[in-house]
């Protein structure tokens, strides 16, 4: 019985430990935000075909949330290694990312349901870009 106890906290140990290992690496991570990514993207694009501006604006806000990790060392992590081009080229995307987003956030403030969607295929075409580029590289 203590036997048994035992196993069981030591793969109540292990599962915890697993999973703290998991968080900190940072390849799960970004795999996890570009999930929400499209998540938001996804509900950007139901907005617009809605025309309802607040799904929008709800998909640009999910999108910027995951800009940092984009922005940040640890997309190294996902990008081929030693392409000094590749890091310099995820923070330009994020850039664009960041430029669009806003952008779109104007439109729909605006009223201008086209401007929006023409900012959507912008944001969609940074997505495309680096994903082309990276299976390239
Ligand atoms: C700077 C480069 C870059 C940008 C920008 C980028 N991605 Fe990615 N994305 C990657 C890489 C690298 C992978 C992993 C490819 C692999 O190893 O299979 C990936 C994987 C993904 C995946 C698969 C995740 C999984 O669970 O396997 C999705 C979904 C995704 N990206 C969505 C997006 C969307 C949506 C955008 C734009 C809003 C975006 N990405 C922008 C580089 C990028």
């Amino acid at each position: 019985m203590k036997k048994a106890l035992a196993s069981l906290a030591l793969g109540v140990f292990l599962a915890g430990s697993l999973n703290a290992a998991e968080k900190a690496d940072p390849r799960l991570e970004l795999m996890k935000e570009m999930r929400t990514m499209m998540d938001a993207m996804e509900q950007i694009q139901r907005g617009g075909l809605y025309s309802s501006g607040d799904e929008m604006k709800q998909g640009v806000k999910k999108l910027q949330g995951t800009l940092k990790s984009l922005e940040s060392e640890d997309v190294k992590a996902i990008l081929p290694k030693d392409q000094v081009y590749a890091y310099k080229f995820a923070q330009k995307t994020a850039h664009m990312l960041r430029l669009y987003s806003d952008d779109l956030i104007a439109s729909v403030e605006a009223g201008r349901m086209d401007n929006a969607l023409d900012d959507y295929t912008q944001l969609l075409k940074q997505c495309m870009s680096c994903h082309i580029r990276i299976r390239n590289w």
